[in-house]
C-alpha cells in the first residue's frame, strides 16, 4: 500500500501541482515541499511557477498572496483555517479610517495582512524588504501596518517619520530580553541572530536580524558554530539539514500553533479532493495587486 507521502508525490504529478511550504511547517511538510521558504521567496515562486495548481502549506494570507499573484492558478490551502494572528489585528476600514487622520502618510503594510486589508494600502512589504521599501518610498511619511516591532525596527533604521500600528505576532512578541539574556549565558560563544518581529530591545542584542530566510542564509555563511536564533522553531529543521555540524538554540516558546496545523494528511486531502482553495473577489485582486506589484518594481 502507498504511504501518505507517496500518494501526494504521485498526485502533484498528476495534477501538475507545486507544493510550497514556508520555514515554520513541520519537518514532514517541508521535506514533500518542492520549495521551502520565506514570505517573499514563496511568493516569487508562486509567481513565477507554470504548475497548474499551487498547495501552499502556510497561513492564509500567504495563500491570499500567491492567489494575488497568480490570479489564474487554482491556490489551495490544505488548513484554510490556519490564519496568523497579526493579520487579523488591521482591516481595510481601520487603514481608511486612520488614512483620515494621516492624509498626507504612504500606507506600507507588511505582507502578514490579508488580500483584503492589502486592497487600502499603497505598499507591501515583507521581513525581507520591509527597510528596503520604506527607504526607496520619497515621501518622508509612513504609517506601517500592523507590526510595531516591525515598524520601529524600520523607523529606526530609515530615520523617516513611520507611524506605527498596535499589531504584533505573538509568538515573537513572547520573545524577552531576560530569555535571551539568560540563552547568551548558556552559550556564551553563540551568535543571536532575530527576526525583525521580535521587540526593539531584542533586536539591538542582535547580531544578524533578517527573514527566515536570511537567517538561514547568514548561519550557512557564519563561521561561527553556534546560534540563538530568535523565531519560530520550526526554522531549526532546515537550520539542521544545512548546517550538520553547528548547533541552534531557541526560546521554549516559539512555536506558531497555526503553522503546525497543516499535516502530511491535510496535504494529501487538499490535492485529492481539490478542497481549501482561495477564493477573491476579482475586484479584491486586482486592488491588492497594486501594492505588491509596486513592492516588486522597487525591488527590481
Ligand atoms: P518570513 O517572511 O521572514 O518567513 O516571516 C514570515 C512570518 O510570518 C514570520 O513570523
Ligand atoms: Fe503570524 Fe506570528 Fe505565525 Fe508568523 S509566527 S505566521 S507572524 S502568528
Amino acid at each position: 500500500m502507498q504511504s501518505v507521502k507517496e500518494r501526494i508525490l504521485e498526485l502533484k504529478k498528476q495534477k501538475n501541482a507545486v507544493i510550497l511550504a514556508h520555514n515554520y511547517t513541520t519537518p514532514e511538510v517541508q521535506d514533500i515541499a518542492d520549495s521551502v521558504g520565506d514570505s517573499l521567496g514563496l511568493s516569487q515562486k508562486a509567481a513565477a511557477t507554470d504548475a497548474d495548481i499551487i498547495v501552499f502549506c502556510g497561513v492564509s494570507f500567504m495563500g491570499e498572496t500567491a492567489k494575488i499573484l497568480s490570479p489564474k492558478k487554482k491556490v489551495l490551502l490544505p488548513e484554510p483555517e490556519a490564519k496568523c494572528a497579526m493579520a487579523s489585528m488591521c482591516s481595510a476600514d481601520q487603514i481608511r479610517q486612520a488614512k483620515q487622520k494621516y492624509p498626507d502618510a504612504t500606507v506600507v503594510a507588511y505582507v502578514n495582512t490579508t488580500a483584503e486589508t492589502k486592497t487600502a494600502v499603497d505598499y507591501c512589504c515583507t521581513s525581507a524588504n520591509a527597510l528596503n521599501v520604506v527607504n526607496q518610498i520619497p515621501n518622508n511619511q509612513i504609517l506601517f501596518v500592523p507590526d510595531i516591532n516591525l515598524g520601529r525596527y524600520v523607523k529606526e533604521e530609515s530615520g523617516k517619520d513611520v507611524i506605527l500600528w498596535s499589531g504584533f505576532c505573538p509568538i515573537h512578541q513572547c520573545v524577552t530580553l531576560r530569555q535571551v539574556e539568560e540563552l547568551k549565558k548558556a552559550h556564551p560563544d553563540a551568535e543571536i541572530t532575530a527576526h525583525p518581529e521580535c521587540r526593539l530591545e531584542v533586536l539591538k542584542v542582535a547580531d544578524f536580524i533578517g527573514s527566515t530566510e536570511a537567517i538561514l542564509k547568514h548561519c550557512i555563511a557564519s563561521e561561527k558554530k553556534e546560534f540563538i536564533v530568535l523565531t519560530e522553531s520550526g526554522m531549526g529543521h532546515r537550520l539542521e539539514a544545512a548546517c550538520p555540524d553547528k548547533k541552534f538554540y531557541f526560546t521554549n516558546q516559539s512555536i506558531c500553533t497555526t503553522m503546525k496545523m497543516i499535516s502530511l494528511e491535510s496535504v494529501l486531502d487538499c490535492l485529492e479532493n481539490e478542497t481549501g482553495e482561495v477564493i477573491l473577489d476579482d475586484e479584491v485582486v486586482k486592488d491588492a495587486y497594486t501594492p505588491v506589484k509596486r513592492m516588486t518594481d522597487i525591488l527590481g
